[in-house]
């Protein structure tokens, strides 16, 4: 393998970044998602697991349908159904990949496959057999690769390369490698598999001791060529690898790395951004890369040194990953053209359909507030195009609060095209409203956690709600955003519910440890 040659970046987000507790995203979302995926370079997104759901495999058909330059991979277990599925939902793309799994570790094998190892080596050659009847492009995974016998893990990919794997991948399913030793399995793999010149090899790191990052710098270092990664780290559990960790980390270290990647990086930020907004899962703001605080100096010795030559305490440019240095820019008079160009420079593309609808907000939201920044447009985007397949939507919310009165909430919604409305009382405004929305949608969701923040600064700044809910085991999360917090309030706790509606719709079959 040449040292220089570039990685080959396969973005999970829409797999097992949706696997992230509440996570669950609609067709429309994982397409725009997807498509924005291939702006920012990713050779091969995975879109989604066909098997798993009818809406799983419907939205991974869509986006196979759409995208034309990345490749687009369906993830699929080690089984003739699944992968019929897989091939099924990909078969229209420019490049499709299935993608098929087994676990090749003793514990997996015995105590959650209840199958011996010769068994899975049979298993994983068949499937793989079979993907390959149908593409050239067949990647496979060892489950629990790395708490597998290297010994076996090295029969399992020559075996499968044998029959037709093009990627072979080695995830560190459970987050248990230290980088070293990882470093060190990733060299054993390429020194004792005899045909692995004849496909490229793969890592794939979650972070439950904080070490995907490092575990999958330590792999491309040690010879890797594929990593295996989601937005803002999302993920099962504490998550996956970041894409923009990894990235990031290439590019500002070249002389360490001198490997690359396509990521158009000035992308990074709106992406993350984006998943942010459709997944509702909000960005810590001390995360690298791409949290609020980033970029933020706040010791007046770094302000100085900055001032004077921003590499003293910037090791990054945040133009770099897309982030404006002055995102102030919009008001009461800025035409439909303004707003559309720099919502294109922010990453998006709207249909002009799409942009009416956003521009005519708006023109609403500068007359209560002086001036727009990215976060208010992007909650405008999130409001207005994002969510255009709801059972529920708020038509107005009037409230009555203060100290010398009983909290008290009207709101009329929209339930599937049905007027409904309704008051009543609570323990204060936001109780009252959600009183009666869960009357009105009869709905009974408990409410698991409330947080609210400011968009922007200022007194006028919007209200951003976030909302994790959860009905008969089903968990998901609902974002508002509103320069008033109550209706703020009340849009998240509707979009929280249009999201278990969706998922009582289309349950997702979660298979086995997964
Ligand atoms: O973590 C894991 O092992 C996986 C595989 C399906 C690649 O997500
Ligand atoms: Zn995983």
């Amino acid at each position: 393998m040449k040292q220089d040659s570039q990685i080959i970046i396969f973005d999970t987000t829409l797999r097992d970044g949706e696997q992230s507790p509440g996570a669950s995203m609609n067709k429309a979302e994982k397409l725009r998602i997807a498509t924005q995926l291939e702006k920012l370079g990713v050779n091969v997104i995975e879109a989604g697991f066909p098997a798993a759901s009818e809406g799983d495999f419907e939205a991974v058909k869509k986006i196979a349908q759409t995208l034309k330059i990345s490749q687009v991979a369906a993830l699929c277990r080690t089984n003739e159904d699944d992968i019929k599925k897989g091939w099924e939902a990909i078969k229209d793309a420019a490049h499709p990949r299935i993608h098929t799994f087994i676990a090749t570790s003793e514990l997996h094998m015995k105590y959650k496959l209840s199958m011996e190892p010769s068994q899975v080596l049979e298993q994983a050659v068949k499937s793989v057999k079979l993907a390959a009847s149908y593409t050239d492009n067949v990647e496979f995974s060892a489950e629990d690769g790395s708490r597998s016998d290297p010994p076996f893990l090295c029969k399992v990919f020559e075996a499968v390369i044998d029959a037709g794997a093009t990627t072979v991948n080695l995830p560190d399913t459970v987050g248990y490698a230290i980088p070293e030793e990882f470093a060190e399995l990733v060299k054993y793999v390429m020194e004792n598999t005899p045909n692995m010149d004849k496909a490229v090899l793969s890592v794939h790191c979650h972070n439950d001791l904080g070490l995907a990052t490092s575990n999958t710098l330590a792999a491309i270092k040690a010879g890797a060529r594929q990593v295996e990664v989601t937005i803002n780290g999302i993920g099962e559990r504490a998550g996956n690898t970041s894409l923009e960790e990894v990235v990031m980390s290439l590019a500002t270290r070249p002389n360490f790395f001198p490997q690359t990647t396509s990521i158009v990086t000035k992308r990074i930020y709106p992406t993350s951004r984006l998943v942010s907004m459709i997944t509702g899962i909000l960005v810590q703001p001390n995360r690298a890369i791409v949290g609020a605080n980033a970029f933020a100096h706040e010791a007046g010795i770094h302000q100085d040194g900055v001032l004077k030559n921003p590499m003293t305490y910037e090791i990054m440019k945040p133009e770099t990953i897309g982030l404006s240095k002055n995102n102030l820019v919009l008001g009461k008079h800025s035409g439909r053209h303004a707003l559309n160009s720099h919502i294109q420079e922010m990453g998006y593309n709207l249909s002009k359909e799409e942009l009416d609808l956003v521009f005519q907000k708006f023109k609403n939201l500068a007359d209560k507030k002086k001036s727009i920044q990215d976060e208010d447009i992007e909650a405008l985007i999130n409001e207005g195009i994002l969510r255009s397949s709801e059972v529920f939507s708020l038509e107005y919310i009037h409230v009555l609060s203060g100290n010398t009165v009983f909290p008290t909430a009207s709101v009329q919604l929209n339930i599937n095209g049905r007027k409904a409305q309704g008051a009543t009382e609570g323990n204060g405004p936001i109780d009252a409203v959600y009183n009666i929305i869960s009357k009105l949608t009869n709905t009974k969701s408990e409410l698991l956690r409330f947080t609210i923040s400011a968009l922007t600064e200022g007194t006028d700044a919007q209200g951003e709600v976030t909302v994790r809910l959860q009905e008969d085991g089903i968990v998901a999360l609902g974002k508002g955003a509103d320069p008033d917090i109550i209706t703020a309030s009340a849009l998240a706790y509707i979009n929280g519910l249009n999201r278990l509606e969706y998922l009582k719709e289309h349950p997702v079959v979660k298979p086995e440890n997964l």
